[in-house]
């Protein structure tokens, strides 16, 4: 699982410099599916459910599984996430990154850096022990507190051979509550923000998922391995993986 999150991180190495107006979200998926495919990987979402790319590419309004197109074209001040799972050697590895498009507002900015620091605020929690409804509930308060909401109806997950596993992983729940968290288990850790209400719609693609007031979302995500003292993210790129410390 440790390589599939290296790949994993590779695709944001390499991906994440070509991200600037002018660049479709098709163009984004090529380059990251090309990467996974070179590292001797597979891309499980392409074809699951007949999804039909190796990646997520959700800009602005859309929350998750925006499906890549040559038409949507990334423009200044825009935000775009990139959900990427690979597998490798019959293991799964599952991330996502916001990527800010040329110079965005302040305030999009701070959505973006809400929605990571969640995920920070989340895997506090993660250790031999604790519950996932800890995660969850840690998640939750950091980001209302922030003045944004979570997604109720998306959530992240176990991952390891496939990359749907349980147990289900809330970005919403009360402390002490769901599965009991264990050295070894594989957690894909996902909070999914909105800026205004938490009411999200499918697009008619059957995919697409947008917030439902047309305001900002955003996504973050690594997957984690429970260890004896807390956890192991394995889809941190170099540069974060010296903040990470
Ligand atoms: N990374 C997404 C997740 O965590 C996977 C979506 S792939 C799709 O669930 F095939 F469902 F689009
Ligand atoms: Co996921």
């Amino acid at each position: 699982m440790k390589n599939a999150g290296k790949l994993v991180a590779k695709v944001f190495e390499t991906v994440g410099p070509m991200i600037k107006p002018g660049v479709s979200t098709y163009e984004i998926n090529e380059a990251a599916e090309r990467v996974i495919y070179d590292g001797g990987g597979t891309c499980p979402c392409k074809g699951y459910y007949d999804y039909p790319a190796g990646t997520c590419v959700s800009v602005n309004d859309t929350l998750i599984h925006g499906i890549p197109s040559k038409k949507i074209i990334l423009q200044d001040g825009d935000i775009v996430s990139l959900d990427v799972v690979a597998c490798l050697n019959g293991y799964c590895a599952d991330a996502t990154r916001t990527f800010l498009v040329g110079t965005c507002k302040e305030s999009v900015k701070k959505l973006v850096e809400v929605c990571k620091n969640a995920f920070f605020a989340g895997i506090k929690q993660a250790k031999p022990g604790n519950r996932v409804g800890d995660i969850s509930a840690a998640i939750q308060t950091y980001v209302e507190a922030s003045g944004y909401h979570v997604a109720r109806d998306f959530a992240g997950h176990g991952i390891g051979k496939n990359m749907h596993e349980d147990p289900s992983v809330p970005n919403y729940g009360n402390p002490g509550s769901g599965a009991l968290l264990q050295k070894g288990m594989a957690l894909a850790v996902e909070p999914m923000i909105l800026e205004g209400h938490a009411q999200t719609r499918v697009l008619g693609d059957g995919w697409t998922v947008k917030s439902k007031d047309g305001k900002l979302t955003c996504h973050y995500e690594n997957t984690i391995i429970i260890t004896e003292e807390g956890c192991e993210i394995i889809t941190l790129t170099i540069g974060e993986e010296q903040i990470n410390g």
